[in-house]
């Protein structure tokens, strides 16, 4: 029997109406599953893909290639199959769920609250498709999307799947740099944005910082701005002249019935940027039907989703958490969607608890920074709230200590609720490594086992595979659907990054535990990318900001455990000769960084050092400098090798200031 004829393989719409869209319930079936996609990929997927996926052309092909041949032929899966990605998420709910509330606002304010049902969300979709197209957006364009945490926001996203363009989210936290960095990376000819984003009762300035991005540029034609306030300080939002639209000037008044472009499977979606080891945030591409079958399979299935389900993801539509858990796998599962303008402490530090009560929240998601910021106020704010409605809560983007993991199971979830701790990256397009909530034993801190399709493999420092307990470097051993195909314009880049370390094998950067049964626990990236309250930077990143200031002469960058935000990032600098003015040279740090990344992105600790450690050869050893940054200066390890070992010596002992 072929996957696709086995019986257990039903309708999406039946096991809705059996209350759970998840095919995997038990340990058992789990096995089964896991079994099934590593015999039979190909089958096992075009089977998952066929019935989660809405089809103009459904696929006869599953996977093509493998990660030894990434370089000359490109991953692809269900390559014949046609699709457009806002069908499935959209117009072919209309007729069972054309009421049901697809997207629920939460604004800044806990006042402000908007739903949109699936046929509004439908009707508004197609208005912004029709308005983009009339402004110039054609498939395979790309349009830069820099917005707040608005329902427009997604609106603009699955408008430009709807015409087959490309969409860039980038998080509103970055700077104009980063922005024009991205639009000339990605060629954007469209840029969607708002005049003010709303955050902890603060006007976050889109559309000034976009207006700064495109100082000089050219490329960018048209920039369509939501009006998300009014009365928003007109110093903050100024139109130009023939660039600038705004959104009730166009996509209110264009029409709300729009046919959808015919797109390929493998027609990139979105383009996403991420940060490295080296040099600039690499525009990882997903293409559509591989991401689409895969987060909305991780999604159902990872959360057990219901039909009845208020789901929220509380991270930001500018990071892949929004992309895969907010907007393409929740609408494709046709499940409620909950939008959250504001942060965790606004206006008090129970905003969770006192939003989960209101709308009855089943199924909560949230990084486990939240969590520790949260639990150091104790349970009294969350006990002030009914949370019987949930019944999981969901962590992602950084490991998850088994102290706040337990704050989280019992305060929150009052031990009755499945905790799944999501191992997965920009990089996976979805959920990797992560219990499934009505199956799987949780362990406090463990990512627990890989879903169906992903093949973990700990690798030691001799590129050997680990067999039985150990820790190694994190590898996954076969393409799944929703890996990133490329990088924009730059496959090499892709290929070297990921598959040439352990050939044959994508390398995640991340180091994992393998434990007795069988379990892994994440313990952070082994490479030169920190993770600072689940936001993903490159130590390179800061490094050229800081020696790009006529100060210093040198830098370089470490993270450190952080009790709140994961990771705090320490910098080494040393001043350039001639440069004595440490408190001057400190506030210029500190702004160059702002304005190369962004508000996100802030040293934590600056030390004024004589020299880095480096060796004869000229290599700085930041090995040294993250044992020091990490409080164990007792563990530098052979140092013999230094051209200078006597600056270490200095170093550690100005580092005793910091801790
Ligand atoms: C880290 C976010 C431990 C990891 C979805 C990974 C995690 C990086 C977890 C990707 C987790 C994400 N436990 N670490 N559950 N989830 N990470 O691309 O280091 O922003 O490589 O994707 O976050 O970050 P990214």
């Amino acid at each position: 029997m072929t996957e696709a004829e086995r019986p257990d393989i039903i309708d999406v719409d039946d096991r809705v109406r059996a209350g759970s869209t998840s095919q995997i319930q038990d340990m058992p079936a789990y096995r089964e599953h896991w079994a099934r996609a590593e015999a039979d990929p190909g089958g096992y997927w075009l089977a998952q893909a066929k019935q989660r996926v809405h089809w103009r052309k459904p696929p006869t092909r599953g996977l093509e290639g493998d990660f030894w041949s990434v370089r000359d032929s490109p991953i692809a899966w269900f390559g014949d199959g046609e699709l457009n990605v806002s069908e499935s998420c959209l117009d072919r709910h209309l007729e069972r769920r054309g009421d049901k509330t697809a997207i629920l606002w939460e604004g800044d304010e806990p006042s402000e609250v908007r739903k949109l049902s699936y046929s509004q969300l439908h009707a508004e979709v197609c208005r912004c498709a029709n308005a983009l197209a009339e402004l110039g957006l054609k498939k395979g364009e790309r349009a830069i999307i820099y917005m707040g945490m608005v329902p427009e926001a997604a609106i603009a996203m699955l408008a430009c799947a709807r015409l087959g363009a490309v969409h860039s989210v980038v998080f509103g936290g970055f700077s104009a740099e980063a922005v024009r960095d991205r639009v000339r990376d990605c060629g954007a000819s469209i840029v969607i944005t708002q005049d003010v984003g709303k955050r902890g009762g603060k006007n976050i300035p889109l559309k000034r910082t976009v207006d700064a991005a495109l100082e000089g540029e050219h490329g960018v034609e048209k920039v369509l701005v939501y009006q998300r306030d009014a009365e928003a300080p007109a110093e903050l939002v100024s139109m130009q002249d023939g660039r600038d639209l705004w959104w009730h000037d166009t996509v209110d008044k264009a029409s709300e019935t729009h046919e959808a472009t015919t797109c390929g499977a493998e027609d990139p979606l979105f383009i996403l940027y991420t940060s490295g080891s080296t040099g600039r945030p690499k525009g990882l591409v997903h293409t559509c039907a591989g991401y689409l079958t895969w987060t909305a399979y991780t999604h159902a299935v990872t959360f057990d989703l219901r039909e009845d389900d208020v789901y929220a993801c509380a991270a930001d539509i500018g990071w892949v958490t929004g992309h895969s858990y907010i907007v393409y796998g929740p609408l494709c599962n046709g499940a409620t969607s909950v939008i959250f303008e504001s942060i965790p402490t606004y206006p008090d530090v129970d905003r969770y608890w006192d939003m989960v009560a209101r709308h009855q929240i089943t199924v909560f998601y949230t990084a486990p920074t939240a969590i520790r910021t949260l639990a150091a106020h104790g349970p009294e704010p969350v006990r002030k709230h009914d949370l019987s409605s949930l019944r999981v809560l969901g962590t992602v983007g950084e490991p998850i200590d088994p102290v706040a993991w337990q704050w989280y199971y019992e305060v929150v979830g009052q031990e009755r609720c499945a905790v799944v701790d999501t191992w997965w990256q920009t990089e996976t397009g979805g959920h990797c490594i992560t219990p499934i909530a009505p199956a799987t034993p949780e362990k406090p801190g463990s990512a627990t086992l890989p879903l169906p399709g992903i093949l973990p493999t700990l690798v030691d420092d001799d590129a050997r595979a680990l067999i039985g307990p150990g820790q190694g470097r994190l590898c996954l051993e076969h393409p799944w659907p929703g890996i990133a195909r490329t990088v924009w314009g730059d496959h090499e880049r892709y290929v070297s990054t990921y598959f040439t370390m352990f050939e044959g094998r994508y390398f995640t950067g991340d180091g994992c535990r393998r434990d007795a049964d069988g379990y892994y626990w994440i313990t952070g990236r082994v490479d030169d990318v920190l993770n600072v309250s689940g936001h993903r930077m490159g130590t390179a990143e800061f490094e050229s900001a800081l020696i790009a200031i006529d100060e210093l002469a040198e830098a370089a960058v470490v993270g450190y455990p952080h009790p709140v935000k994961g990771q705090g990032v320490h910098a080494y600098v040393v001043l350039q000769p001639g440069s004595d003015d440490r408190a001057e040279a400190a506030k210029n740090a500190h702004r160059a960084v702002r304005a190369s990344i962004g508000a996100h992105a802030r040293i934590d600790r600056l030390q004024f050092v004589p020299g880095l450690p480096k060796t004869r050869s000229g290599k700085c050893m930041r090995r040294i400098l993250r044992k020091i940054a990490e409080g164990e200066p007792d563990k530098l390890g052979d140092v013999s090798t230094l051209a200078d070992p006597s600056v270490v010596e200095v170093i550690v002992r100005g580092a005793e200031l910091f801790s």
